[in-house]
């Protein structure tokens, strides 16, 4: 953590910038993080976008080309030639595979080289090596790759919100530039253990609206005005904002799967539990927020399990399955995280309502975890940076990286949910605070032993 200034003006003595973590955030090819995340199977594209063009992707600092041939088989194959490196970007796909524009070398999807037509025909140089290439698998809308050693490639994992019951999965992720953050992957994979964030930045959103009635920018109004009748209005908001989370009891804690994130509100006589999951490395499902408990309920189901992935170290994307009921007419692309009318807005649209991007990106294309203060509402990320680190050394120690086993069939038992108890207040605030926290900590308990949600009573 960082030293903690104890005069004031003293910026002087606070000059210096640490190295970021590098254990954590470096992704290239033989770094320990990189390492580690390459154990695991990533999103690196959609079904949607393979069209007859090859795609060019970067992932985890690596330059790759990505396309689906004549016979629908996906390739994933390193971008640069193996023959006199031009980018296999311009090589047409064909129906066995990917040709490079330049002489004509064909590569099948598994970096088998099938053609060198410019070489003498008896010439058997292309069957002594092979163009780097990753397997791939397609689910759902979404193509996934593996990454690591070939010996050590791990079956695909299918967690049970997959197979949710009556609700079909709609893939997102955009991979235009535009869409990428500029910023480290850990920013906006550990920003999903930060639930506090959503009451200073996320609930604020129609507070700061109407401030703009107030503001100098906006409006012409006074400066007088804007700090007098504005920001009072503004700060009366936020205390009701702030007042009502304040209420709720958050807690975070490890499970088989990663960390769960607990979120327990009262709602009348009801209890309302909102879990979500951390799955180590990098993916995160989350129930609905938006939601109004009207009676018990045992299971709520997620809106969306989301992937964080490494571009490099300074460049991410994000990919996700939402959920969305069968019976219920929805769009088919799900909105991008990083949606394109927030990267259009001008400078100061994005000083007034900052969202996501803003605040991932400015903590530095790399945040610097030396710097940062770290306070009680910082459980979440603490704990999600603990069991990255643990899960890197570990591979350093040459284990085999800790991953999910399904419980039940071949899925994978995950707890995101949204569960509601009928539970009347306690006597006084404080003790109905108890008596929340508690119930959070008994419905985890029932759901991850797989018992009745109702034993949390
Ligand atoms: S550079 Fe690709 S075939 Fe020559
Ligand atoms: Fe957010």
């Amino acid at each position: 953590m960082a030293q903690l200034i104890k005069e004031p003006f003293s910026g002087y003595y606070h000059r210096e910038v640490p190295e970021h973590d590098r254990e954590l955030t470096e992704v290239g090819p033989g770094t320990p993080c990189g390492e580690y995340l390459r154990r695991f199977w990533h999103p690196v594209g959609m079904t949607a976008e393979l069209k007859d063009l090859p795609k060019r992707i970067r992932i985890m600092g690596e330059d790759l080309v990505l396309f689906r041939d004549g016979r629908a088989k996906i390739g994933l194959l390193e971008l640069h030639c193996s023959h006199r490196g031009t980018s296999l970007e311009f090589g047409m796909v064909e129906r066995c595979g990917i040709r490079c524009c330049y002489h004509g070398w064909l590569y099948d999807v598994d970096g088998r080289v099938l053609e060198t037509p410019g070489e003498p025909p008896e010439s058997t140089f292309k069957d002594r090596f092979f163009h780097g290439a990753y397997p791939t698998i397609e689910y759902k809308g979404l193509i996934f790759a593996y990454m690591g050693p070939p010996e050590h490639r791990p079956e695909f994992p299918i967690y049970d919100s997959f197979e949710l019951p009556g609700y079909r999965m709609v893939p997102g992720g955009e991979t235009e530039h535009k869409y990428i953050y500029d910023c480290n992957w850990l920013q906006l994979a550990e920003n999903n253990a930060d639930q506090v964030h959503f009451v200073f930045l996320h609930d604020p959103e129609e507070a700061r609206t109407k401030l703009d009635r107030y503001r100098p920018s906006v409006s012409g109004g006074s400066l007088e005005d804007y700090f007098n009748v504005g920001l009072k209005e503004f700060d009366s908001d936020l205390t009701a904002i702030r007042e009502n989370f304040r209420s709720r009891v958050l807690e975070w804690q490890e499970s088989p799967l990663g960390v769960i994130g607990i979120h327990t509100r009262r709602v009348g006589d009801l209890v309302w539990v909102r879990l979500g999951d951390y799955i180590m490395p990098n993916v995160d499902q989350f129930a609905p927020s938006r939601f109004r408990p009207t009676g018990e309920l045992d299971f709520g189901p997620l809106y969306m399990t989301a992937w964080t992935v490494p571009v490099d170290d300074t460049h991410t994307v994000a990919y996700q399955f939402r959920y969305a009921p069968e019976n219920r007419e929805q769009r088919s692309v799900a909105r991008p995280l990083r949606s394109s009318q927030s990267i259009n807005r001008t400078y100061e649209d994005r000083q007034r309502q900052p969202g996501d991007y803003e605040a991932q990106e400015s903590q530095r294309p790399i945040a610097v975890h030396a710097l940062e203060h770290l306070g009680a509402t910082d459980r979440g990320v603490t704990l999600v940076r603990k069991l990255l680190r643990e899960g890197i050394r570990a591979l350093q120690r040459g284990e085999d990286p800790k991953r999910a086993v399904s419980s039940v069939g071949n899925a994978i038992s995950t707890y995101c949910r949204n569960t509601v108890l009928r539970i009347p207040p306690a006597e006084t605030p404080e003790a109905d605070r108890e008596l929340l926290r508690n119930t959070g900590r008994k419905v985890v308990a029932a759901v991850l032993s797989g018992q009745p949600v109702s034993t949390a009573k």
